[in-house]
């Protein structure tokens, strides 16, 4: 999926503002243009309101980015704004992704995130459950170990 410069201005933004440093997990431009070049990863913006809509509001609320594989979609990058945090956005966010990966014809969804990641939460309402732990596999900026956990959401299409 290729996006306009303008969308990933949009993502960088976000992703700039969104995930704390001392985890290394933000993606820099060059990776995110590479990534979309590739005819397998796509992304979703949302704006304050909830839409899609980003003309409208000229702000963006946050972003996922996603790869698919034959029927599996893993989803590599997922993020709110600070600002924006807290209001549900990441709900109607994380639901479109989910419907979008559905109705694209997907199996299965999957992510890989830090343990103790509020996020966890968020993943575990929209059905994620944890498929596999890595432990100590991130390393934080002061040297600090966490353990990866992977999980993922089956469909039964
Ligand atoms: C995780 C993230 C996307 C959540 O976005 P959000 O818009 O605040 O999410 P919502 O308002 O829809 O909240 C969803 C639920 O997640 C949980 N949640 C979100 N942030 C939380 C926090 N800081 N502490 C505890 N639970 C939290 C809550 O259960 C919340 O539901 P509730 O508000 O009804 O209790 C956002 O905090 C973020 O961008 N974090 C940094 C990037 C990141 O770590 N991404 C995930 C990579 S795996």
């Amino acid at each position: 999926m290729i996006a306009p410069p303008d969308d990933i201005d949009r993502i960088m933004t976000v992703m700039e503002q969104a995930f704390p440093p001392e985890f290394g997990e933000a993606w820099n431009r060059r990776q995110v243009s590479d990534a979309l070049c590739l005819g397998n990863c796509r992304y979703g913006l949302i704006a304050p309101d909830g839409t899609e809509d980003l003309l409208t509001s000229g702000e963006t609320a946050g972003f996922f980015m996603s790869r698919a594989v034959l029927d599996e979609e893993e989803l590599l990058l997922f993020a709110i704004a600070p600002q924006y945090r807290r209001m549900g956005l990441g709900h109607v966010l994380l639901k479109r992704f989910i419907q979008s990966a559905q109705d694209g014809g997907m199996s299965r969804v999957f992510l890989e995130m830090r343990r103790d990641n509020p996020a966890g939460v968020l993943y575990a309402a929209h059905g994620f459950r944890q498929i596999g732990l890595r432990p100590g596999y991130y390393r934080t900026s002061n040297g600090a170990r966490i353990d990866a956990i992977s999980q993922e959401l089956t469909f039964h299409n």
